[in-house]
C-alpha cells in the first residue's frame, strides 16, 4: 500500500517537472523571436487595414500607427545576430542580414510616409505595404524560416 502511493507521489512531481520544463522552454526565445513576433502583430493590423477601402477608412489611423512601429522594430531588430548561423548557402551571412534588413528598414519607412499623411492615399498605402512583406518574405527565405503564418 505504501509502495503503491509512493509511486504515485513520485510519478505525480515527475510530470509536474515536465511540466515546468515545457514552461520553462517559451523563454528560450532568441531576441529576435520575440521581436519578430512584435514585427507579425503590427504587421497583421496593417494587413488588415489595408485588405479593401472601408477597411482602410476605419482603420487609417492604426495602420498609421503600426508602421511607425514596424520601423521602430526593423531598426531594432537590424543588430540581432542571433540568426547569422542560419543562413544557407551564403558565404557572407553578416552582409547578407544587413543588405536584407536594410531593405526591411527602408521598405517600412516608406510605407510609414505615406501611411502617415494627412490623408493617406489607400492604393499608394497598399503598394508600399507590398512592398515590406516581399522584404519579410526574401529574409525568410535565406534565413530558412519555418513558420508559414505570415
Ligand atoms: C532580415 C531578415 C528578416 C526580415 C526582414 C523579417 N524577418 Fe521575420 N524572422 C527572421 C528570422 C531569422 C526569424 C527566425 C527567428 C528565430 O527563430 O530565432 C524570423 C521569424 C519570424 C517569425 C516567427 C517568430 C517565432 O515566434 O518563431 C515571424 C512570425 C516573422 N518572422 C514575421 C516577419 C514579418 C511579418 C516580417 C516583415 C514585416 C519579417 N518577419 C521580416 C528574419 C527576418
Amino acid at each position: 500500500m505504501l509502495r503503491k502511493w509512493m509511486v504515485f507521489a513520485l510519478s505525480a512531481g515527475l510530470l509536474v517537472t515536465l511540466a515546468g520544463v515545457g514552461f520553462s522552454g517559451d523563454d528560450d526565445e532568441s531576441p529576435l523571436e520575440k521581436v519578430m513576433e512584435k514585427v507579425n502583430k503590427a504587421n497583421a493590423k496593417i494587413k488588415q487595414g489595408v485588405r479593401n477601402p472601408a477597411n482602410f477608412r476605419k482603420k487609417q489611423k492604426e495602420v498609421a500607427e503600426k508602421s511607425k512601429e514596424l520601423v521602430k522594430l526593423a531598426k531594432e531588430s537590424k543588430p540581432m545576430k542571433d540568426a547569422l548561423d542560419k543562413a544557407k548557402n551564403e558565404a557572407k551571412p553578416q552582409e547578407k542580414w544587413n543588405t536584407l534588413m536594410d531593405a526591411f528598414i527602408e521598405k517600412s519607412e516608406k510605407l510609414s510616409e505615406v501611411a502617415n499623411k494627412p490623408s493617406p492615399d489607400y492604393d499608394a498605402t497598399k503598394k508600399a505595404f507590398s512592398a515590406v512583406s516581399k522584404t519579410c518574405a526574401d529574409c525568410h527565405n535565406v534565413f530558412r524560416v519555418e513558420d508559414e503564418n505570415f
